[in-house]
């Protein structure tokens, strides 16, 4: 006989409850049946960092379980990750510091490692959709995603005009989707003109189309060696305290011609992941960002979280607030779950 507090006869005057909405929780069964929200291993776009050399595969300190890979690895990650259904990659080139210069010269070499790298997988995996991020920062000796002008004031069009070359060169090198992430005006119009004046009329502009000043975006940086070496980037990404702006700029994008829009970072930003899948027809991601990565990865080694269930209720919350796709760091780990599941 179980001891309780109260005792069955003692529960005489409860409201008769014709709504129960516990019963549809009461069995596994019932409660797959109604789930409402789904994660895919084909909904994630899983980020990659790219160096020089062979059989390279650097560990980023501040993004445990994420590598700097060089090619011939990428491609075994990518083929990895394909047989998971992961059905695309973003690519981040790392490049040396004697490659960096204020102008972010290597950006517009038809050699350099990015576009190496999307040729070389093109071979290998051919239905693979590679994305090409479309920004200055991983190629400028001081970190920013344009060009700099008088007391470092960022250069808006003469940036758009270096974005439009790099994205015809990705799109020659056999990139599906080009990702400007730079947040300048115009860009998206001015690519899509670069692109079709080159005839890649096929090759997909998908916008960043509100990126905040976060500060979730350190180990990224420090994955690519891009930290700022002066100012901060407030004059071009948005500002955390405002959301009829991302509308404004989604609107922007969207009039430009982009065939996609992302919302970055997603956790911080999900009022407007739901916002924006109201105001627009356009499929919609969300970037998971190395910060929010990092954060659980570093809970996750205390023994404080546990890091795949944190991940899989961050990413089904992205999709809840209406993100169709999740660009995350935790891509590879997540779509291994999600098939020893769908095993059983
Ligand atoms: C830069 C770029 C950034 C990220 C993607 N592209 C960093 C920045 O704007 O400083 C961040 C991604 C992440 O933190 O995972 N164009």
């Amino acid at each position: 006989m179980l001891e309780f507090a109260i005792q069955q006869e003692e529960i005489v005057d409860l409201p008769f409850m014709a709504q129960r909405p516990r019963r549809n929780r009461k069995m596994g069964a019932i409660r797959a049946l109604i789930q409402e929200t789904h994660l895919a291993a084909q909904s994630l776009v899983a980020p990659l960092f790219i160096v020089e050399g062979q059989r390279q595969r650097q560990p980023i300190e501040s993004l445990p379980g994420i590598l700097r890979l060089s090619i011939d690895q990428v491609l075994l990650e990518a083929s990895g990750l394909y047989s998971l259904g992961i059905k695309a990659i973003a690519l981040f080139p790392s490049i040396s510091s004697e490659q960096k210069d204020r102008y972010g010269s290597e950006s517009i070499n038809p050699e350099s490692l990015v576009h190496r790298c999307v040729k070389a997988l093109k071979k290998h995996i051919p239905e693979l959709c590679i994305i090409v991020d479309i920004a200055l920062d991983p190629f400028t000796s001081h970190g920013h995603d344009g060009l700099v002008g008088p007391e470092g004031y960022i250069l808006n069009d003469t940036t758009v005009f270096q974005l439009g070359r790099m994205a015809c060169l990705a799109a020659e090198a056999g990139a599906d989707i080009v990702a400007p992430s730079d947040m300048m005006d115009g860009r998206v119009a001015h690519i899509r003109q670069a692109l079709d004046k080159e005839g890649h009329h096929d090759v997909s502009i998908l916008a960043y189309a509100a990126k905040y000043a976060s500060a979730f975006y350190g180990p990224f940086r420090e994955a690519l060696g891009s930290s700022l070496k002066f100012g901060d980037k407030r004059s071009y990404q948005m500002d955390p305290a405002n959301s009829r702006e991302a509308l404004r700029e989604i609107y922007l994008d969207e009039q430009e011609g982009a065939d996609m829009l992302l919302i970055k970072p997603a956790l911080a930003y999900l009022d407007i992941v739901s916002k924006a899948r109201q105001i627009t027809q356009l499929p919609l991601g969300a970037y998971h960002v190395s910060g929010e990565y990092a954060m659980v990865m570093a809970a996750a080694a205390n023994g404080w979280l546990d890091a795949d269930r944190v991940f899989e209720e961050s990413l089904l919350s992205i999709k809840r607030a209406g993100a169709d796709f999740i660009f995350t760091y935790a891509a590879r780990r997540i779509a291994e779950i999600l098939q020893k599941r769908n095993r059983v």
